[in-house]
């Protein structure tokens, strides 16, 4: 063994402390450490690597240089994009996850993949799915839509006689993905599975919103009849706005029209936790696909989300890896057959860590509070008069247009000038023909206090 190796073997105790220290540094000081930072630029990605002197000072290396430019992103008052943190248990699964290093691909060596079967279940149920669908891990909800779009395309093929997964997406003829407002890892998606981004299409949205109009749906799909094959993907949470495709209306034109239905999920499933808000996903179980994020807002490390379906039989056609020394893909699929990975980390403890902590009624609570949250800064946004309310927080995401701030430069400038303050982080979008500042709740450390600290730094800034 390489002497460093065998130093580091025997130091075990002392560095496993020492990482948890440094960790532990980083978390208690979360409340005050900025919500993020700016990048330093080019020149430190020329810089020389060290030489290597084994853990301990590769984590004395890593705390100096390093960790003083990370963001407080795992902090309560991060708002950018939709970014959960870390809960205490799902923390533990997560440094358990590396520790243990188990490979759920296959189920020949432990339970793991046992574990990961029992935990999508349990979370599936959560968000109103029946047990018709199943799912697995993936790494984040842009390779969770990329999966149930591979199995629309694959469901498209069978309506033709064809099969996508043997003969090729040339076999399929023309298709298009029709969406209100699509996530761009909808197009990136289209891109990778070889349906282009240019079948990606934009349904009109209802006035004012981000949410698909049906009526212009069922145009669409009445004009593509017999021309292309068609996938809708509906919005459960749009990323702009937090809004919300009608599903029921949406199901309802399956009567007239052959489509696959994918629901984008990604941190709207949530919405099922809250009695206020929960007929916003009525209807979720009968998507054929649906994409739930993890790390969002169940407050699981990155990276974590959920696939699922209801036809699993098209998974393993699209996604079987069969080899001799795999196994046969048999009754109950391994994940091998399941994923777009075939080796993988077992990103179902951290999840199924927080889910034995504080079950179903913790987690409603950390959506309960992010919806008050949100709700909260939309009324002190709405009474102050330099900014403007662009659509009702009917979520967890408040977006508003600041007076005098008209153009994608000006917001930005804005908002990087509230970054610096350290006080706040939100991201810029672009809402309703206008340039737009959003802050989405997702933290499980939001409190009422940080929504108004991060008002008032982005008071003193107009
Ligand atoms: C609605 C929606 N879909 C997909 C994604 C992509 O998520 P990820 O970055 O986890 O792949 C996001 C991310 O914000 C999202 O909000």
């Amino acid at each position: 063994m390489h002497p460093l190796l065998q130093q580091d073997l025997q130091s075990l105790p002392e560095l496993t402390q020492a990482a948890r220290d440094l960790a532990l540094g980083y978390l208690q000081g979360l409340d005050e450490r900025p919500a993020a930072r700016a990048p330093r630029g080019q020149a430190v990605d020329a810089k020389p690597m060290p030489l290597q002197q084994g853990a301990a000072a590769a984590m004395a290396l890593f705390e100096r240089e390093w960790l003083p430019t990370l963001a407080g992103s795992a902090g309560p008052r991060y708002l950018g994009f939709v970014t959960g943190g870390a809960t205490p248990a799902s923390l533990l699964g997560d440094w358990l996850t590396s520790a243990l290093d188990q490979n759920p691909t296959a189920g020949w060596d432990s339970e793991a993949p046992v574990l990961e079967r029992q935990t999508v279940a349990a979370l599936g149920e959560w968000f109103g799915l029946s047990a018709a669908h199943s799912g697995a891990f993936v790494s984040g909800a842009t390779m969770s839509n990329f999966v149930g779009l591979a199995l629309g395309r694959e469901w498209l093929g069978e309506q033709r006689g064809v099969c996508v997964a043997e003969q090729g997406v040339a076999a399929l003829g023309p298709v298009r993905i029709l969406s209100g407002a699509a996530h761009s890892s909808i197009h990136k998606a289209a891109s990778m599975l070889g349906l282009g981004r240019q079948a990606v299409r934009k349904v009109a949205t209802l006035p004012g919103r981000d949410a698909l109009d049906p009526l212009a749906l069922e145009a669409e799909l009445g004009a593509l009849a017999g021309q292309a094959a068609v996938i809708v993907v509906a919005n459960a949470g749009s990323v702009n706005s937090g809004d919300f495709d009608d599903l029921r209306a949406i199901l309802a034109l399956r009567q007239r029209h052959k489509f696959w239905l994918h629901v984008d999920a990604a941190f709207g499933a949530f919405a099922a936790l809250d009695s206020r808000v929960a007929d916003l996903v009525s209807g979720l179980d009968e998507a054929d696909s649906v994409c739930v994020d993890c790390h969002k807002w169940m407050n699981v490390p990155y990276d974590s989300a959920l696939q699922f379906t209801r036809r699993r039989d098209l998974q393993v056609r699209v996604f079987q890896n069969s080899a001799a020394y795999l196994g046969e893909v048999g009754e109950r699929p391994d994940f091998v057959h399941l994923t777009p990975e075939n080796s993988r980390r077992w990103r179902a403890l951290p999840a199924w860590f927080a889910w034995a902590a504080y079950g179903r009624d913790g987690q409603a609570e950390i959506v309960t509070r992010n919806l008050d949250g949100a709700r909260l800064l939309g009324e002190l946004v709405a009474q102050e008069p330099a900014l403007e309310l662009l659509a009702p927080v009917r979520l967890n995401i408040v977006c508003f247009a600041v007076r005098g701030a008209d153009d994608a430069r000006a917001v930005q400038a804005l908002l990087e000038r509230l970054r610096d303050s350290g006080e706040a982080f939100l991201t810029p979008t672009f809402f309703m023909d206008r340039w737009a500042v959003r802050a989405a709740f997702s933290n499980w450390r939001t409190q009422a206090a940080d929504v108004r600290r991060v008002f008032a730094a982005l008071r003193a800034l107009l």
